[in-house]
């Protein structure tokens, strides 16, 4: 197997460090919440591609309907070299992207960044193997610290794709966004996917499926900071909650206490007490309109280029330009 380039920018002290202060920051708020970046241990990795494969989690299907589709348009119009892609995870929608560059004959280099190392690393040396002559060079990092180290060069088109950019709140949605306009080279190009505002109840269905992964997908959290932080959530007695919120036009996703109940974190000396129905928040996961999807990327000094989206309007690519 032809092996890929992997830079490691979380050190193993930074990466415990920030949990600490995460869990523990988001446990003694008023409003208790962890952020979203910590489901994807190993499991949550494993967890979030079963969610991709649910009759009810239609985004990832209609993205990459999305990019089959137009690929070749894409890829024509971004005049790329490099495909860098942010939170790449199995890194299997970028094959369609990498697909059309190489058929057209400018694919050089493939820059996969996650917060995930074994998903990364899994990824990049698969695709290292099935594209040979492409450099592929992986960024283990996180989206907070790490965007300006990206290598994108001159001729790269940055993808940002399964809508992860809803799982940001607007401001940090905001700084993200300027931190990739920061790194584009003048007309380098930012591909980014994000689902769309639709009926509430499929909405509500994609975010609590009948199988119940999402919420597994979600208490895994739990399980992590038991594991990392020796605490002791017992998972029995915490459930799943995901709600439209329609004001904000996101899906709002917590954790909630069935019962009264203390939980010791002991790495952080921490006791926590939850009220029965007492909620933390894990993850919003914001849905946009074409127009207003638009309107960001013009204001962080982006001019958009192409919008498209799947045949029932559930998804939309943007493709845009650094001006
Ligand atoms: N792009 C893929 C995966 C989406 S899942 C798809 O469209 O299917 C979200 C990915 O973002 C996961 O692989 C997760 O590990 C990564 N991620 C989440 N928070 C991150 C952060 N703060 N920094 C870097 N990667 C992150
Ligand atoms: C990664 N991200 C775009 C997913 C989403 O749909 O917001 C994460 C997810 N959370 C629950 N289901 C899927």
């Amino acid at each position: 197997m032809t092996a890929a380039r992997i830079d490691v920018h979380l050190e193993p002290s930074w990466w415990r460090t920030t949990l600490e202060h995460d869990v523990r920051t988001g446990l003694v708020a008023e409003q208790r919440s962890i952020p979203a970046k910590w489901f994807y241990d190993e499991i949550g990795c494993q967890l979030f591609d079963d969610i991709t494969k649910l009759d009810e989690y239609y985004p990832f299907r209609a993205e990459r309907d999305i990019l089959a589709t137009r690929a070749n348009e894409i890829v024509a119009v971004a005049e790329a070299d490099t495909l860098v892609e942010l939170g790449s995870g199995t890194s299997e929608k970028s094959r369609v992207l990498l697909d059309a560059m190489a058929d057209a004959h400018v694919l050089k280099r493939y820059v996969p960044f996650d917060v995930s190392e074994e998903t990364l690393r899994s990824a990049a040396d698969q695709i290292a193997t099935d594209y040979p002559g492409t450099a592929v060079h992986g960024i283990v990092g996180d989206f907070d610290r790490h965007i300006p180290l990206v290598p994108i060069g001159g001729t790269g088109m940055v993808a940002f794709l399964g809508s992860t950019i809803g799982n940001f709140e607007p401001s940090a949605r905001k700084r993200f966004i300027a931190d990739v306009v920061a790194a584009l080279e003048p007309d380098g190009t930012f591909l980014l996917g994000t689902d769309l505002v639709k009926d509430p109840d499929r909405l509500w269905a994609a975010y609590n499926d009948a199988k119940g992964v999402t919420a597994q997908f979600n208490l895994n959290m739990l399980t992590m900071i038991n594991r990392e932080l020796n605490a002791d959530f017992d998972l029995d007695q915490f459930e799943h909650a995901a709600d439209w919120d329609a004001d904000n036009e996101w899906i709002d996703i917590r954790v909630r206490s069935k019962v009264a109940q203390t939980v010791q974190v002991r790495d952080l000396d921490l006791v926590v007490e939850f009220a029965t129905g007492e909620e933390m928040k894990t993850e919003i996961s914001a849905k946009f309109r074409l127009g207003g999807i638009a309107a960001e990327l013009e204001a962080a000094g982006l001019a958009v280029v192409e919008q498209w989206t799947d045949s029932y309007g559930d998804f939309a690519v943007t493709l845009a330009r650094k001006r």
